[in-house]
């Protein structure tokens, strides 16, 4: 073995641990960028190298690029409990004055209440060994290869112990807003907040993705405090900062319930300027004696609580309200606001949806209105303050002319929106062939809203079959600024190959009014080709189970308008593919035919993929809950959508059912 090598592998990787610990846990970093590449690089040239010296610890594992293919099961030593929510001052007060009642004077550590998911770090000589999701908190999955891509969980600890240490992982806001920029650049769909982007994120096979989405950590919980001699939570705190691991600068000992009351009202405040988000504050007795003494419920301590924030709403200003037109004509009011910071993110538009809206809320311009984002994603406007009105505010003033083309707008008996009627209203336009590049339909990686509105109204792209003769403008695009010859070789190898799609997507892009992505996969399943879609009677369509009278005439009508006959003959021509591609259905007792609602979250699964396990067994997936709904799976933190549910009485799935539906379903796959 070579002793030199290996003594300098050591050396590099306590250079580079250090200035990853300096740079990303104390933001006070002393290596130049420069400087810490060169070291990197050393490290791998030597691992390279002598690839039986490279540690699976290697701070080189950093950037990704372990791929496994399924996540492993990893039980917890200690179950990983969850706490009880709290929601008001009264039931703090409770908790303190139970604990009290129980003979202990006591102090608190409160600690903010990070928005991610917790994960379980364990540690043998010093090194991380393995990192886990909390799973059903008996069982977690093996996480490993993602864990070591987080640069502030240490991959070597400041002293060579054994140690479990467990805490939240999450996504800055920053991280997110810049990961959110690029996708919107690359027309790849939004992520929807910090912590559904960090719990996708830490659930991905591939490290590489784990690693772009630069996700972090605050350690709270040491779960064997007593092997270390510690006696009180705060220095369980500290002591876990003494090994290298990034513990919140906020959390507080506190002497009793007007410091928490105190604490709760200062970062209610402080909420909307922390770079990460938090929903509630964490409340738990410091002495760990007094923790066994209070002991454990079956779910969770009796030593701590989580105090959760309401709903965040603020305040601005109406300034104007705003008429856009979609691809299929409908007419859209949008608040313009003054922008505002909530739940961290700046907000200055907010759809009004149709003017019922708008004159059911008694919105004037002018007006101050109080902003709630919905489910942590869409902001909604809640209601006008009325007494704050000064007399100069202006009535809301529906529009009867197209925004854009200028023809008159019309709405049809019984319906609540406008259309503009003009097919070749500039504006439907462009939202139609945005819509058609879509992910969910044809899927041109490249050509998102900005660009496909300069080609517009460069006139490079004026009709869907105009996308595929755009290699005939490849001379013109080479010269427009911003645009390299690997970016357009790129968009236009995105463009041939979506030529190769399953028909749903294509019948999706065409747009096809009230045909979402999911009725197009319903059709093209059934009907397989486009021709056969496109024959079928109105009768004959509307006997589907997804499929009610206005959609089938929506589809019929579409086949039977010249303009889209011509259109579809042409997009044969270019040599687009019109067959149905995908798998064939797999078949579930507890899934298939059957509509699903998901909402809050399950630990071990996204909504994407519970939604995504769904329909490949053949069930649907809804956003929202109706008459029609089956199942609703309500994981934690559920919306508004689970009180719907009970009251329609429809079928609910805790994250056990669903869990053990789900396995089920892999016995299944194997078996297959
Ligand atoms: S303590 C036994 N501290 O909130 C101790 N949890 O139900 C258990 N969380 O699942 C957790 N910030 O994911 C703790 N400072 C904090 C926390 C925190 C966020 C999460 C954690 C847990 C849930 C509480």
């Amino acid at each position: 073995m070579n002793t030199e090598a290996k003594k300098r592998i050591e050396e590099l990787t306590n250079i580079i641990n250090q200035a990853n610990y300096e740079y990303y846990t104390l933001s006070n970093p002393s290596l130049t960028d420069q400087e810490f590449d060169k070291y990197i690089r050393e490290l791998e040239n030597l691992e390279n190298e002598y690839p039986e010296l490279a540690s699976p610890t290697s701070p080189t594992k950093r950037v990704g690029g372990e791929v496994i293919d399924k996540f492993k099961k990893i039980k917890h030593r200690i179950p990983m409990l969850s706490l009880p929510d709290v929601f008001n001052e009264e039931e703090i007060r409770a908790f303190d004055d139970r604990i009290k009642k129980s003979g202990f004077h006591v102090e608190y550590v409160c600690e903010l209440k990070i928005d991610g998911l917790s994960g379980s770090f364990h540690y043998e000589d010093g090194k991380l060994i393995t990192g886990a999701t909390r799973g059903d908190g008996v069982i977690g999955e093996d996480i490993t290869h993602n864990v070591k891509t987080i640069r502030t969980i240490p991959l070597s600890l400041k002293e060579k112990t054994d140690i479990e240490v467990r805490g939240e992982i999450f996504m800055g806001r920053e991280t997110l807003a810049s990961l959110n920029r690029d996708r919107s650049e690359k027309n790849l769909p939004l992520l929807q907040n910090c912590r559904n982007a960090a719990a996708g994120s830490i659930r991905q096979l591939d490290s590489k993705i784990a690693a772009e989405r630069k996700l972090d950590s605050w350690i709270y919980h040491l779960p064997n405090p007593e092997d270390y001699g510690i006696k009180t939570h705060y220095e369980a705190l500290e002591f876990m900062k003494s090994l290298g691991f990034k513990v919140n600068p906020n959390n507080r000992l506190v002497k009793d319930i007007d410091g928490i009351l105190k604490f709760i009202e200062e970062f209610q405040e402080k909420r909307s300027y922390l770079p990460y988000d938090i929903d509630g504050v964490v409340i738990k007795v410091n002495d760990l004696e007094v923790q066994s003494a209070l002991g454990y419920t079956a779910k969770h301590p009796k030593w701590a609580i989580a105090y959760k924030f309401p709903a965040e709403e603020v305040l601005t200003k109406l300034t104007d309200i705003i008429f856009t037109v979609g691809r299929t004509g409908r007419i859209t009011p949008n608040a313009v606001l003054e922008p505002v910071i909530v739940m961290g993110s700046t907000i200055k538009r907010a759809t009004l949806h149709n003017e019922d809206y708008v004159k059911e809320k008694d919105l004037k311009i002018g007006d101050i209105v109080s902003i709630r984002k919905a489910g942590d994603v869409i902001p909604e406007v809640v209601e006008a303050k009325k007494e704050r009105r000064v007399g100069n505010e202006l009535k809301f003033q529906m529009i009867s002319n197209c925004p854009i083309c200028g023809s008159v707008l019309e709405k049809k008996a019984g319906q609540v929106d406008h259309y503009c009627m003009n097919n070749k209203c500039p504006a439907r336009k462009i939202e139609g062939l945005i819509h058609f590049c879509e992910r969910k339909a044809m899927n041109i990686d490249g050509l998102g809203e900005k660009i496909m509105e300069d080609f517009f109204n460069l006139g490079f792209i004026k009709s869907i079959p105009d996308i595929y003769h755009l290699e005939k403008h490849q001379k013109d695009l080479q010269e427009l600024e911003g645009y390299g010859k690997k970016s357009i070789d790129n968009l236009l190898n995105a463009i041939e190959n979506s030529k190769q799609n399953s028909l749903e997507k294509l019948i999706f892009g065409l747009g096809i009014e009230g045909i979402g992505d999911k009725t197009a996969l319903v059709l093209s399943k059934k009907y397989k080709t486009l021709d056969n879609i496109a024959t079928q009677s109105e009768e004959e369509l509307r006997k589907m189970k997804d499929i009610g009278s206005i959609l089938a005439k929506n589809i019929h009508d579409f086949f039977e308008n010249g303009d889209n006959i011509e259109l579809i003959n042409t997009l044969k021509e270019l040599g687009l593919n019109t067959k149905y591609l995908g798998p064939e259905e797999k078949f579930n007792e507890n899934i298939s035919g059957k509509r699903f609602v998901v909402t809050g979250t399950i630990s071990f699964m996204s909504r994407e993929e519970i939604e995504a396990t769904i329909e490949n067994y053949g069930g649907f997936p809804s956003n929202s809950v109706s008459g029609k709904t089956n199942v609703v799976i309500v994981g934690e933190k559920p919306g508004s959508k689970a009180e719907k549910a009970k009251d329609l009485q429809i079928e609910i799935w805790d994250e056990e059912k669903w869990k053990s539906v789900y396995n089920n379903l892999e016995i299944d796959k194997e078996q297959d």
